[in-house]
């Protein structure tokens, strides 16, 4: 038996007076870890501790011993520990800081000091292994989130870590860029890394992972060989969820994008679009990553202008909208404030903040600040938020990313709800089954250009709608 390459012992942590974990010890070796458990669980947490992020870079009460090799994280130097353990965090864009893409990747190993040959060689295999060789004269700040994402995880494979810990790691990327990762990850894996990976979807990591942990309530509550999920459809195609006849007749128009077309730089991002938005529907925009889709959802939010083209929207439309990265969207003071403050725009029945927060599973943080929740929980109280509002139009940009199946579901039931009372949602989103489930019409953008559009084949041959 070897040695842990990480260990736990008697772990706690505490904040707000609430554990976020606790009493948590485990042992890691060269292992390959799937980490489940509902949003808001503590997973993040113990990952910041086996990082060594918790106590150095976050000042949180912990309690008993994270030993990395045998030494306690404690007697350690942040820089010596993210030198041995590497971590990409559940919002990767608060992880990059260098101005172009090439220097992000390369400079871990650059600051580790190897020859200039080496560090080439190094971050251009991780750029290769996440496809973002096109990426790297590119500026940090103007890439899209699934873009980020991969710079984050390519970054922290060039460190050729001895554990590689990733939160999330496939919460925005597209069905290929899934595919690429889970390769990387396996093949980091066979060459001696010790892999753990936070992931919702545990089909994405079938065949590869040996162990898989599930944590609730700040425990582990199981440890133990993986459960069988359903089969990964990772490799299906959007075009093949379209059904050819035309679509059924729809409700009033709400908004409507003509020969739209948005120039970033010297780039044309998005290319003629036509689009029209119609009460009642729920539309799914889908489509790799950076292919546009964030871009059109500002497009229609008036938070990005058309250079050509036009939207078309009356005045009074009430837009809600949650964007890919809702953090700058929070601004009050507790979870329940911002609710409030979504609701008080609009008089009228809204849903009591109070029935939002414990549907969407916020009742035990209704009164911490937003800046404390953990990033699925901050994504839940910005839909929460916008929903009080009542909006004519949803728009939910990647509903999926950081949470759980059944808050999943709860998001989609309760747009689902606000549809038929005559809104109309449009979701972005890289989830084939979300997509199959609740979209009335898919929208797939390729390059900047809608490319194809439909209803979903599985929703016209079961005959009816699933609205429950
Ligand atoms: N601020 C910016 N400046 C310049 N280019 C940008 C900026 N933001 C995004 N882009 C580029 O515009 C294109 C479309 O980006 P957008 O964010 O709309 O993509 P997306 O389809 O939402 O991708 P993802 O699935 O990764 O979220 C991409 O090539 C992206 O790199
Ligand atoms: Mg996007």
């Amino acid at each position: 038996m070897s040695s842990a390459m990480l260990r736990t012992e008697g772990l706690s942590v505490r904040a707000a007076g609430r554990y976020l974990i606790e009493d948590i010890s485990i042992a890691l070796g060269q292992e390959f870890v799937l980490v489940r458990g509902p949003s808001g669980a503590g997973k993040t947490t113990l990952m910041r501790c086996l990082a060594g992020l918790i106590p150095h870079a976050f000042d949180l009460d912990m309690q008993g011993r994270v030993l990395l090799g045998g030494e306690p994280t404690t007697d350690m130097s942040l820089p010596d520990i993210a030198s041995r353990v590497a971590m990409v965090f559940q919002r990767p864009e608060t992880q990059l800081f260098n101005l172009f893409v090439a220097d992000e990747i390369a400079f871990a190993p650059r600051n580790a000091g190897l020859p200039e040959a080496e560090v080439a060689s190094w971050s251009g295999d991780a750029a290769a292994a996440l496809g973002i060789e096109h990426l790297l004269a590119r500026r940090v700040t103007e890439l899209s989130g699934g873009e980020k994402q991969r710079v984050a995880i390519a970054s922290a494979l060039a460190m050729h870590p001895e554990v590689l810990i990733l939160d999330e790691p496939f919460s925005q990327l597209d069905i290929q860029g899934a595919v690429s990762l889970a390769d990387a990850l396996g093949r980091l894996h066979n060459s001696g890394a010790g892999v753990v990976v936070i992931e919702q979807y545990p089909e994405r990591l079938q065949g590869l992972a040996s162990r898989e942990l599930h944590i609730d309530g700040g425990e582990v509550v199981f440890d133990g060989p993986p459960h069988d999920e359903a089969p990964d459809h990772s490799g299906e195609q959007w075009e093949a969820l379209l059904d050819p006849a035309p679509m059924e007749a729809k409700g009033d128009e709400l908004v409507r994008l003509e020969n739209a077309s948005v120039r970033r730089d010297r780039t044309e991002v998005l290319r003629g679009v036509n689009l029209s938005l119609n009460a009642g529907e729920r539309i799914a925009l889908v489509g790799p990553n950076g292919s546009g889709k964030s871009t059109i959802a500002g497009l229609l939010a008036g938070t990005t202008k058309p250079t050509r083209g036009s939207v078309e929207r009356p005045a009074k439309l009430r837009i809600g909208l949650v964007p890919q990265s809702p953090s700058w969207m929070l601004l009050a003071d507790t979870a329940r404030q911002e609710i409030e403050i979504g609701a008080s725009s609009r008089t009228g029945s809204a849903t009591p903040p109070e029935e939002l927060l414990s549907a969407l599973g916020l009742a035990a943080v209704a009164d911490h600040p937003p800046s404390l929740l953990s990033s699925g929980e901050m994504r839940r109280l910005c839909f929460a938020a916008a929903l009080a509002g009542r909006p004519d139009l949803l728009i939910v940009d990647e509903p999926a990313a950081g949470q759980h199946r059944e808050a999943r579901e709860t998001m989609m039931s309760l747009a689902a709800q606000r549809c038929e009372q005559g809104g109309a949602l449009l979701f972005i989103t890289h989830d084939l089954d979300l997509v199959r489930r609740w979209a009335t019409r898919i929208i797939v953008l390729r390059d900047g250009q809608i490319t194809a559009e439909g209803s979903p084949v599985a929703l016209r041959k079961a005959g009816t709608v699933e609205d429950t």
